[in-house]
């Protein structure tokens, strides 16, 4: 469907096929490498996105970024940034399943072109589009390996919005359940095991 990563991109910037594509800024596409083996994929922009046309730069992002920072990933080295839709919502709500139907195609083929060897879900909005049949909570399933038909490993997190709210550090406790997470992705990189 798209020749390359440019042309998805190039398309995206410009799409009207949802009623998102009236409200936006700017509709955001990705951030940090497209040659990173980690792409991560959040739920939509938000204020600050739809501003900057840049994904994950507002207080929930920057607080994700400084976690994958804690284990050693770099956003512009190590991390290819997306969301599962690529326009912000009205007052930040939830994306319809419409609006997440539409946006589907821009998705797939960052998949496609980037070939990450590990994709991280941040939050319910990216694993109900990854894993739609994963009936069970992101408490329950984050820290395990799912596969993607790609080859990719695909590993549930919190979304960092919920670890804002969630600040505690106490073991056991979502922030260090999150990393716990990461460090797991780091290990998976470094045993070359994906
Ligand atoms: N910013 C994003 O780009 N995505 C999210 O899911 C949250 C904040």
């Amino acid at each position: 469907m798209f020749q390359s990563l440019e042309d998805d991109k190039t398309t995206c910037e410009t799409c009207h096929a949802c009623e998102l594509g009236q409200t936006r800024i700017r509709s955001v596409f990705s951030g940090g490498s497209p040659y990173a083996k980690i792409m991560v994929i959040g739920e939509a922009p938000g204020k600050e996105e739809d501003e900057q046309g840049e994904p994950f730069v507002g207080r929930s992002g920057q607080l994700l970024m400084k976690l994958f920072a804690e284990v050693g990933f770099e956003r512009e080295k190590d991390l290819y940034i997306c969301n599962t839709i690529k326009c912000r919502p009205p007052q930040n709500r939830k994306p319809t399943l419409a609006e997440k139907e539409a946006c589907r195609p821009f998705l797939d083929a960052q998949i496609a072109f980037v070939q990450p060897k590990i994709i991280v879900l941040c939050g319910t909005t990216a694993v109900s589009s990854l894993l739609p049949h994963e009936k069970r909570t992101i408490t329950q399933i984050r820290g395990q390996w799912f596969h993607h038909t790609s080859g990719a490993k695909i590993m549930a997190v919190f979304h960092p919005s919920y670890l804002l709210r969630h600040h505690s550090l106490e073991a056991g406790k979502p922030r260090a359940l999150m990393m716990v997470d990461l460090a797991e992705i780091s290990r998976c990189l470094r045993l070359n095991s994906v």
